[in-house]
């Protein structure tokens, strides 16, 4: 009994020293630096349950920025971390002083899980110029971005329109068709072929993928604090994160195994291939980035980044047709007069189809799926407007700040795909519309995903005219709400009726 008193004790000593000693911490980090204004925040809990405060992030974000200005602190945790709202603040820090925002801060819990801190997306300094150039190179040489890559999105684009054929009428949620399709773009950029779409391998990459994103959450501890892993039982769900990453990165070894056994430096036929030929160019005794666990993290990424992103839009874009008969029959009545209904529209008609753009444009604007674009820090100690922020600080640009802003878009809670085409009847792109982020570090596969919206979209248009289920509407209230990595709808039907009877006349 006085053990056991004894032990409680210490133990109440102990975390009274920690909070101490914390609060110690955070008192002189405070003084040190001048940081902008924020909450009052509570040790290690920070402000996360600010953020928590409604399940809409866009509600505590907007309420935010009103109180405390564009640019203004909260601790995610114990970390502190800057929110930057506002195209100004954006322009001023992310493009004018792109160079000196472009590392990612220390690398965070799911980013652990997800590619162990390598990769491209959570990488930093010449390690990050390194692989965003060689990746880049090498995809643009494997088509992104140009008519190379059309014919492999076309392919792709068929089996999602007969996949969709196949429900018959019936109602079904678009999400998994779609995630099939874009996905297996990445796959035939990343290693050269593509999945059935009924193979389970594939299945369980995306459910991977999937329940990765839905976890990592902008309010959420575990988001900001790698130590929980080291938590007894799985009280924070990370143990079931892990264990489908897993199964995931131990299928890329695999693909990667079978590129080396393979290889064939006359014959590289994909980024695997690419990435091997450097590798073996490299010195194998110098600390080199071109290594199996790169690749295989590089792989992870791009799939992440490139696939719920994509199909997450598209999903959204088919909640918009089928709720809104009246646009998806202009878009429909402009593909006709443009590209008519015995051939697939290719990238070369997307000039002419400036209202279909327009469209997909307002959905990547209104649906906002990255809320808040990925993190960012500075490369040293370095002053804003008056703060005085330390090198490797976590910054948060606002996307959604920017694209529901009313002084930009004047009716921004509105869907008006018109707002983005000119009296003249020409596309116009404002500064800012932001969806892929801005600077030096933004998107790396916006190309990519602009060509993938295009093609898709238009083909599904032209092909079926999207509706509700029988007797049921759609309605906004219903579908919006769900934040986690990505701002995606909640599930829903719709029904697919062919107009292939009466207007499409090509094969799929
Ligand atoms: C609708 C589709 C997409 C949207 C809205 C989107 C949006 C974004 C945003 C907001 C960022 C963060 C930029 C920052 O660091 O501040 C990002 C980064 C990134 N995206 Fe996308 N993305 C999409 C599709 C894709 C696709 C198809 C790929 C595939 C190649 C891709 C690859 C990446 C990569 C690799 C990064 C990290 C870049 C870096 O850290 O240098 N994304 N994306």
């Amino acid at each position: 009994m006085a053990l056991l008193y004894f032990g409680l004790d210490v133990l109440s000593m102990s975390l009274g020293l920690l909070v101490f000693f914390l609060a110690i911490l955070f008192f002189r980090r405070r003084t040190h630096w001048i940081l902008p204004p924020g909450p009052a925040w509570i040790p290690l809990v920070g402000n996360s349950r600010e953020l928590m405060s409604d399940p809409d992030l866009r509600i505590p974000l907007r309420r935010l920025q009103k109180k405390y200005g564009d640019i203004y602190t909260l601790y995610l945790g114990p970390r502190p971390t800057i929110f930057v709202c506002g195209f100004d603040a954006i322009r001023e820090i992310f493009i004018k002083r792109g160079i000196e925002f472009s590392d990612r801060p220390a690398v965070s819990l799911p980013m652990i899980l997800l590619n162990g801190g390598k990769g491209i997306v959570s990488v930093s300094g010449d390690i990050w110029k390194n692989q965003r150039k060689f990746i880049l190179v090498t995809l643009r040489h494997f088509g992104l971005g140009r008519s190379k890559l059309e014919d492999k999105i076309q392919t792709e684009v068929k089996l999602f329109l007969s996949e969709i054929d196949n429900f018959n009428q019936k109602p079904f949620k678009m999400m998994t068709p779609i995630q099939t399709g874009v996905g297996n773009v990445i796959s035939h950029l990343v290693f050269g072929g593509h999945f059935n779409h009924n193979d389970p391998r594939f299945k369980v990459l995306m459910d991977g993928f999937d329940s990765f994103l839905r976890y990592v959450s902008a309010g959420s501890l575990v988001t900001f604090m790698p130590i929980l892993r080291f938590v007894p039982g799985d009280f924070f769900g990370i143990k079931k994160i892990a264990n489908k990453m897993q199964v995931i990165k131990d299928f890329i070894s695999e693909l990667i195994e079978e590129h080396m056994n393979k290889f064939n430096e006359g014959n590289i036929d994909d980024f695997i291939d690419a990435f091997i030929s450097e590798m073996k160019k490299q010195d194998v005794g110098k600390n080199t980035i071109f290594t199996k666990d790169y690749l295989a993290s590089i792989i992870m990424d791009l799939f992440l980044a490139g696939t719920e992103t994509t199909s997450t839009t598209v999903t959204w874009a088919s909640f918009y047709l089928a709720s809104r008969p009246d646009i998806q029959s202009r878009i429909f009545e402009e593909i006709k007069a443009m590209v008519g209904t015995e051939r697939l529209p290719s990238m070369q008609d997307k000039q002419n189809l400036v209202y279909t753009e327009a469209f997909i444009m307002e959905v990547l604007r209104l649906c906002t799926i990255a809320i808040i674009s990925a993190s960012h820090a500075p490369v040293s100690d370095v002053w804003i407007r008056g703060f005085h922020i330390p090198k490797g600080m976590q910054i948060v640009p606002d996307i959604n700040s920017v694209l529901s802003d009313p002084a930009v878009w004047g009716d921004p809670e509105n869907f008006r795909p018109e707002r983005f085409v000119s009296e003249e009847g020409t596309l116009v792109k404002p500064d800012e519309f932001i969806p892929f982020f801005t600077g030096r570090r933004n998107c790396l596969g916006e190309s990519l995903a602009r060509m993938e919206l295009f093609l898709f979209i238009s083909a599904l248009v032209q092909r079926f005219e999207l509706m509700p289920p029988q007797g049921e509407t759609l309605d906004i209230k219903d579908v919006d709400g769900l934040f986690g990595g990505t701002h995606a709808p909640k599930p829903f039907y719709i029904r697919a009726i062919s107009r292939q009877a009466k207007e499409t006349t090509y094969n799929v």
